[in-house]
């Protein structure tokens, strides 16, 4: 029978381990990757990998004759519900990790928030385990706008859009200003704000220092991207190229 082996394959250089590609897309330990390479599950343009620490390049590896799950990279696009955490660590509550395929949960590097959603807001939030994505789109430098909707338990006072806009608005316990922010009034309690920068809990401060309190926040874009009529909880897989121009 024949057998692949990097000896018959020319191009394995720079290419990780088959063990190590298939434990860090989440289908297992390594040690549960060797059991299923043994068992003849794993392919390598064809042929069955017989040897764990051989190299191959993704494009090449079949799994039960699938081919492997995203392995250039997981870019999501999630509408947040309210009452999710976006941190990792158990003891915040439930988070929105737990609401992915467990595959996706078990990925190296792992897939994460980029910026952060308080746990009571819903709304856009884009999750990826391809770090200088995050490094990207939460820098200051890049100024992406996001845009959040508010319920307010209070009209906001008429001077409180060119106060926003102007540039020069300093939220309460805060000594740099913030930066030119755009309000829309959608109803008399319902304002739409676009930020371009991501500080502590900004919206709910800023419409704070203008004695509104928020009750509802929701963010329903993030750059050029839209959450649509995406369902609460639900997620949609991007093209991992879909934000080179942000
Ligand atoms: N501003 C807030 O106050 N909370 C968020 O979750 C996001 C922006």
């Amino acid at each position: 029978m024949l057998i692949w082996s990097p000896e018959s394959d020319p191009i394995r250089s720079a290419v990780p381990r088959i063990d190590q590609l298939l434990a860090n897309l989440g289908y297992g330990s390594r040690r549960e990757v060797r059991g299923w390479i043994e068992a003849g599950r794993v392919t390598v343009r064809g042929l069955p990998a017989a040897d764990p620490a051989a190299k191959a390049d993704a494009a090449d590896v079949r799994i039960d004759g699938e081919p492997p799950d995203h392995p250039g990279g997981l870019l999501l696009l999630m509408n947040k519900p309210a009452g999710r955490v976006c941190s990792h660590d158990p003891a915040e509550g439930p988070s929105v990790y737990g609401l992915l395929p467990e595959r996706w949960r078990r990925r190296n590097p792992p897939v994460t928030s980029v910026g952060r959603l308080d746990k009571d807001t819903s709304g856009l939030l884009l999750l990826t385990d391809l770090s200088p994505l995050v490094h990207r789109l939460t820098s200051p430098r890049h100024k992406v706008p996001k845009v959040y909707r508010a319920l307010l338990d209070r009209e906001l006072p008429p001077g409180a859009d060119d106060l926003f806009s102007g540039g020069a608005y300093v939220m309460p316990g805060e000594e740099s200003p913030c930066a030119p922010a755009l309000l829309k009034r959608i109803g008399a309690l319902e304002v739409e704000i676009t930020l371009t920068e991501g500080r502590y809990h900004q919206v709910k401060r800023m419409l704070g220092g203008q004695g509104c309190m928020v009750l509802e926040l929701t963010r329903i874009r993030f750059g050029a991207l839209e959450l649509g009529t995406l369902a609460s909880g639900r997620w949609i897989s991007l093209p991992i190229n879909s934000l080179d121009d942000l």
